[in-house]
């Protein structure tokens, strides 16, 4: 009889291994609100939970586990969650009347910012876990299953990320050919408006042993683009191989040699932290993607000191000229807020001059939204909401144009591109230019995770249409 060898099975084999055994296990639905963080995030959740076998699902129904992975940058997010949270509850209801069980959980900012308030404004919540204790998820759910209600929201002394799995190869594979890969968490910085270094916490930078090994794996499981994240990604720092410090420049070095990452990103920027090495990469590595989120919030002296962002709007202007000199076809992206306290009509149109100076290939603008807890909304001179109203619709207006016109000046050009999914139309291909933009592509052009260099011949309002370059 032949014998039966069965090989020493990795850790990530048995967890495969795991789930095949398992074909009528738990389901984890995790919905996630807020920024890439958040997502990345919620990767790693599922992967923990993973291991206690629960398999990830998009639909709510069957899921014997609900997490909501929470923001609390806004106003309207927060409550977005209450009101889903009440939705579930009644969900929890009916699987409850059908003998199942639902643990409920949510997780991210608004935990962290609220904790134990969650629990008695919706009662259906069973657990509330911080950003800073996700590596104590699976244990925290286990207890919640024996009836007990949980607040996690301390900030873990022990590495979160040392005690997190690694991501997943079969995840990741099933995650497609672009990755999120936290370098940085929390922010020292406390612009006036931001709850932040509240919910996140002191800045973090994790070790660049940890970030290379990772970053190695996805790439193994065929992720050709990674976008390094932090709240603060360019106030990254760590002791490099040589043993000198570095910083997120010589990082991003580092990374660039790694086989089979194609392109790397970063976000999100503080302008005060734009050091001369992390403008060289944007000089010399092919690789690090000409685009660039720089968040300057708003254009008057006055407002920008208001909202402790320790630089003026020349200071902003001079770096993007430093920047772009290093590397001219970048696109630059940025956040704005309109209607902090005591900004007036003058100091709105020096946000819109500094806008034109600029100009952006994409941004994000929102309305001020006192948040609790931070200096901002403890300020006299709240600006009405009806003049908030017209300043967004005003900038939005502006940065729109500059969007369209940054699309309309790529046409009859020829770009590399990266195909990252299925087009919705049979034949295609939807891929990303270096600029971040969708570009659909004919699927002759090559297979998904391929960059390939195709003309672009129409820009539409949310994507590029390319042609094959013969
Ligand atoms: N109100 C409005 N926008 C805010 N942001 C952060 N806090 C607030 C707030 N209280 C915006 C900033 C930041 C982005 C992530 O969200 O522009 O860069
Ligand atoms: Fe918030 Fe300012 Fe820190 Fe950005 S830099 S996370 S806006 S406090």
């Amino acid at each position: 009889m032949e014998e039966n060898v069965t090989p020493e099975l990795g850790a990530e084999q048995m967890l495969e291994a795991a789930h095949a055994a398992r074909p009528e296990g738990k389901k984890v639905f995790v919905k996630t609100y807020g920024c890439q963080m958040n997502v990345y995030d919620s990767q790693r959740m599922s992967d923990a939970l993973a291991a206690d076998g629960y398999a990830p699902t998009d639909r709510i129904e069957e899921a014997d586990l609900v997490l909501l992975n929470t923001c609390h940058i806004r106003e309207k997010a927060a409550e977005k969650v209450y009101s889903e949270l009440g939705r579930i509850r009644q969900l929890k209801e009916e699987r409850g009347r059908d003998g199942r069980e639902t643990v409920v959980g949510v997780a991210g900012c608004v935990a962290q910012a609220e904790g134990r308030e969650i629990l008695r404004r919706a009662p259906a919540v069973d657990l509330v876990i911080g950003p800073q204790t996700y590596h104590r998820l699976p244990a925290v759910v286990r207890r919640a299953l024996g009836g007990e209600k949980i607040v996690e929201t301390d900030y873990a002394i022990e590495d979160k990320f040392e005690h997190l799995p690694a991501p997943q190869k079969k995840a990741v594979r099933s995650r497609g050919v672009t990755a999120f890969l936290t370098v940085q968490e929390g922010c020292d910085k406390f612009c006036t408006f931001c709850v932040v270094p509240y919910t996140r916490g002191a800045e973090v930078s994790r070790p660049v042993a940890q970030i290379v090994a990772e970053a190695e794996r996805l790439a193994a499981a065929g992720v050709r683009e990674v976008t390094l994240l932090g709240q603060n990604v360019n106030a990254w720092h760590g002791e490099g191989a040589d043993g000198r410090e570095w910083g997120l420049g010589e990082l991003l070095f580092r990374l660039a040699e790694i086989p089979g990452l194609g392109r790397l990103r970063y976000t999100t920027s503080h302008p005060r932290d734009m050091d001369d090495a992390l403008i060289a990469a944007h000089r010399d590595l092919d690789k690090l993607m000409p685009y660039l989120h720089l968040p300057v919030q708003a254009g008057s002296d006055r407002i920008l000191k208001a909202m402790n962002r320790k630089h003026t709007g020349d200071d902003y202007r001079r770096l993007i000229d430093r920047i772009r000199k290093a590397r001219p076809d970048i696109a630059m992206s940025g956040d704005f807020i309109v209607g902090f306290p005591g900004e007036t009509d003058a100091d709105f149109e020096e946000t819109m001059r500094l806008v034109r100076d600029v100009t952006y290939a994409q941004a994000f603008s929102f309305k001020y939204s006192p948040r609790p807890g931070t200096p901002g909304a403890d300020l006299d001179d709240q600006v009405p909401e009806g003049v908030k109203d017209e300043r967004l619709q005003a900038l939005q207006a502006l940065l729109t144009e500059q969007q369209r016109a940054f699309a309309a000046a790529l046409v009859g050009r020829t770009m590399d591109v990266l195909l990252e999914k299925p087009g919705r139309q049979a034949g295609q291909r939807v891929g990303r230019s270096p600029w971040l933009q969708p570009v659909i592509v004919d699927e002759k052009a090559g297979e998904i995770g391929d960059i390939v260099s195709v003309r672009i011949k129409e820009a539409g309002t949310n994507s590029l249409f390319s042609e094959p370059v013969s």
